[in-house]
């Protein structure tokens, strides 16, 4: 639920606008995106196909840099950072869910989920054990991925995001490729591990019982955000 504690917004975006150029063309996709998350808070991302929400998320994680305006997290305007920098912030306070789950076909289960740890520099196994468990998977750890079905390669990569503690995770569209009982099944999941844990999440959808999920909505189009309440009009 949205915070109304006086504490400020864990992240801020302010004015952010983003361009692709390919060749001559010059290609806005963001032109000017103003939003606040309280600490907590789970927001949807809506939009038509093109409308930027997974480069905008890119944004916020820090993977890459808005042409202009700033994004504050937890006081540190990322946008500030040198790239190394960013880097280091992301490893840290970011989880990411993507779409297509890049779980990394060369390394076991337990190995795709250690991964962020060791970027962090943390060579422990407890958590990652721990988190296998929670999601039924403890007795794959040895398994390589192309063993495991589109559903339990989904929970992998959700608890690879989680594995190192982050403050935020950013979910691109986590069900969109798995069927709709199986979609049920890793919101169950993203309830338990993300929603009751208090962090925040901003998760892309197309899907009107994922957008449910939110406390939040919101809308980008024509390279703005616009809020949308809770009343979803599909
Ligand atoms: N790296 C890139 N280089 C050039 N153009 C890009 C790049 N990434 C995205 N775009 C363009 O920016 C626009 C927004 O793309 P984006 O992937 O953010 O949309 P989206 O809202 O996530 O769409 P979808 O719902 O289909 O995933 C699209 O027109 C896309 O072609
Ligand atoms: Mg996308």
């Amino acid at each position: 639920m949205k915070k109304d504690d006086g504490k400020p917004p864990l992240i801020c975006l302010e004015n952010i606008r983003k361009s692709y150029t390919e060749g001559s063309v010059v290609q806005r996709v963001l032109e000017s995106v103003d939003a606040e998350f309280a600490e907590g808070e789970c927001v949807a991302l809506l939009g038509r196909s093109g409308s930027g929400k997974s480069t905008l998320l890119n944004l916020i994680s820090g993977i890459d840099k808005p042409d202009g305006g700033r994004i504050v997290i937890g006081g540190v305007d990322i946008t500030a950072l040198s790239e190394h920098k960013r880097t280091l912030f992301r490893r840290k306070n970011i989880g990411f869910i993507y779409q297509f789950f890049n779980i990394i076909p060369t390394l076991s289960v337990l190995e795709n989920v250690l991964l962020p740890l060791e970027l962090n520099g943390d060579n422990s196994k407890e958590r990652a054990l721990e988190l296998l468990g929670e999601v039924g998977l403890l007795d794959r750890k040895g398994d390589y991925p192309d063993r495991l079905s589109g559903g339990e390669q989904q929970r992998i990569a959700i608890i690879r995001a989680l594995v190192h503690d982050p403050i935020i995770i950013l979910a691109d569209e986590p069900t969109g490729n798995i069927d709709k009982e199986t979609g049920r099944h890793i919101l169950d999941i993203m309830e338990r591990l993300i929603r009751r844990k208090n962090k925040n999440l901003i998760l892309v959808t197309h899907s009107k019982e994922v957008a449910t999920f939110a406390d939040r909505l919101l809308l980008l189009e024509e390279g703005v955000l616009k809020k949308k309440g809770t009343e979803i009009v599909w």
